[in-house]
């Protein structure tokens, strides 16, 4: 497949979801589940967190910035706080930054989240959180050291319009075979854009004209070990 800045928009202008076996939503609007049927908390914790380095990156840096492309059913934000609070060390702040353009409902994020009891104090907490119209963007407190900002519509326009910058990228947007508008070279190079030097991205996809994209953006590609099924994954770095 060859789709660079020129891949052809195949996203859809709505969403849709369907429940797979009880608690696994599916779009069916992009034809993707949210997260790996295996068990979407082991492959965030070996995409996005090992992947990012974050358990060695967090004992080292006190505030940290953490972005991410599709917030889903915050899955990723859950179990990455979880791990953030589990690990050892004065760790000192841990900011959230996500974009969605079709956010849940939370009655949808709870359906979902349940599914993980080792999660259920922090989903809960981010279930009864998060509004029942989300617009803007969704800005939560949890504590004075863990906080959330989801910016809600279509991910290029609201990253261009973003002023901040992340240390570490969690690039989740649906297969790139179904969304390529989300893993795009202009998206990519906003991304890039909006990584601190030094900082990294992570994601499962291995797909040749995604790291092409992620290479032409400036990142600096490697291929890694992919989570259970699944042979390759890609991460990078920006160079300091
Ligand atoms: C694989 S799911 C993300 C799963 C999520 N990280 C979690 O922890 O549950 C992909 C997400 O990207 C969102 N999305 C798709 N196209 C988008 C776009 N153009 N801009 C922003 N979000 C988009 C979808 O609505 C969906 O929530």
């Amino acid at each position: 497949m060859n789709q660079g800045s020129d891949a052809s928009d195949n996203s859809p202008s709505e969403n849709t979801i369907e429940w797979h076996a009880g608690d696994m939503p599916y779009s069916t609007a992009f034809g993707d589940h949210y997260y790996s049927r295996t068990d979407g908390r082991a492959e965030c914790a070996h995409v996005f967190v090992n992947g990012n380095d974050l358990l060695q990156r967090w004992s080292k840096q006190r505030r940290f910035t953490i972005g991410e492309l599709g917030f889903g059913t915050g899955l990723n934000f859950v179990e990455t706080w979880r791990q953030w609070q589990a690990a050892p060390g004065n760790k000192g702040n841990l900011h959230f930054v996500s974009f969605e353009r079709f956010p849940l409902k939370a009655a949808d994020m709870a359906r979902a989240l349940d599914a993980w009891p080792t999660l259920s104090a922090l989903s809960d907490q981010l279930v009864s959180a998060w509004p029942d119209q989300p617009s803007q963007i969704v800005r939560i407190a949890f504590d004075e050291n863990v906080s959330l900002e989801v910016h809600i519509g279509d991910a290029l326009p609201s990253l261009q319009a973003w002023s901040g910058m992340a240390d570490a990228w969690f690039l989740d947007g649906f297969s790139p075979a179904r969304n390529s508008q989300m893993w795009s070279l202009e998206l990519m190079s906003e991304i890039y854009q909006h990584t601190n030097a030094g900082g990294s991205f992570a994601t499962y996809s291995a797909a040749g004209w995604v790291r092409r994209n992620l290479q032409a953006a400036g990142f600096i590609v490697e291929k890694r070990p992919g989570h259970t099924g699944k042979r390759d994954m890609s991460i990078g770095r920006r160079a300091r």
